[in-house]
């Protein structure tokens, strides 16, 4: 039998096994990707996964089916709608980059043309112009660093193994499909070139994989050792008035910049006390206190609650308890409700 070349290899199981993914054209089908579509997934799927991204993707499109129609949004709207997407900077990028696209008129269509957007990096400008645009661009992820540290054994660690990798995804990508080799490669890297318990004997690259001919898949990719994260501390507050809750909108920059959220303090290393309280009262800590992941710090908020009889004079929105399910608040302060709810 003859081994194909990987691209080939890699094309000929896409056309079988694409996921059909609302974004997506699927392999063979005369339709072009709509680069708004394209665009929108890319940003959501940066650090989410797939299925958490398919319910947000299909409110905004329903909701904003063009970047016109996003470009005109309001910014409070937006942020709502992504809450609980995280990576909040995102979602003000999201809402640049719409608009200065409106401005232009349309999505540029090169990837050196993208990457002069907000909010778009190296990874979504060869994204978007591979996928839209069928640009012969180098696309490399997560999924595509796994699959070419293993094809090609590379045992120098990530991150400094990025440029080899990426030198290798230029040389396989193809003239022809580049958008659907592209996807094929984080298909691949998906469903079956995985972090564990690779398919190798399903893999149509399994003739070319260096790692798999040393049954060693799994030692790649190689990582530097990462550094612990700090742990930051912070209060919380819970202010109630007459069946409502003391929301404010968090200061444009820095995180969670720009949504809805309870007030808190300062986070910072050390012990939290109730510098930042909205008001002076007394106010009641529970007992079990927030902890929330970022990127570069793990986060552990006390819950400082208290009942005002006379509605204080204070910036905000004071919003019905009832209502805060749907009022558009990041994880973190969804999290610190629950736990107000279930202390009452
Ligand atoms: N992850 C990031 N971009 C993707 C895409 N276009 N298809 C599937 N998974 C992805």
């Amino acid at each position: 039998m003859s081994v194909e070349y990987p691209a080939v290899a890699l094309l000929n199981w896409y056309d079988r096994n694409a996921r059909a993914l609302p974004w997506r054209i699927p392999p063979g089908s005369p339709e072009r990707a709509d680069p708004y579509r394209v665009w929108l997934s890319e940003i959501m799927l940066q650090q989410t996964t797939v299925t958490a991204v398919i319910p947000y993707f299909d409110r905004f499109t329903t909701r904003w089916p063009t970047v016109q129609s996003l470009a005109a949004a309001d910014d409070a709207d937006v942020m709502a709608a992504w809450a609980g997407l995280g990576y909040y900077a995102r979602a003000r990028n999201l809402l640049a980059c719409a608009r200065a696209v409106a401005k232009l008129g349309s999505f540029p269509t090169t990837e050196v043309g993208l990457r002069r957007l907000p909010g778009i990096g190296p990874y979504t400008a060869a994204a978007i112009a591979s996928i839209a645009f069928n640009e012969r661009a180098a696309v490399v992820d997560g999924n595509i660093e796994r699959v070419i540290t293993r094809l090609f054994a590379i045992s120098t660690p990530l991150p400094q193994a990025k440029t080899a990798i990426r030198a290798h995804v230029d040389t396989l990508t193809p003239h022809d499909r580049p958008g659907d080799f592209a996807q094929s490669m984080m298909d691949l890297g998906s469903a079956i070139c995985t972090p564990r318990a690779p398919r190798c004997p399903t893999c149509p690259l399994a003739p070319h994989c260096i790692a798999h001919a040393q049954s060693n898949p799994e030692t790649y990719p190689v990582k530097a050792p990462k550094a612990a994260r700090p742990l930051k501390r912070g209060t919380v507050f819970w202010l109630e008035h007459d069946g409502h809750v003391l929301l404010i909108t968090r200061p444009a920059k820095g995180l969670l910049g720009g949504m809805l959220a309870l007030p808190t303090g300062p986070w910072k290393i050390g012990e939290p006390d109730l510098t930042g309280a909205p008001v002076e009262t007394a106010w009641q800590i529970t007992p079990t206190a927030i902890r929330h992941g970022f990127t570069h710090f793990e986060l552990v908020l006390d819950l400082a609650m208290a009942q005002v009889t006379k509605r204080p004079p204070i910036e905000g929105n004071w919003t019905a308890m009832t209502d805060l399910p749907k009022a558009g608040l990041p994880t973190l302060f969804r999290k610190a409700i629950n736990q107000r709810l279930a202390a009452s």
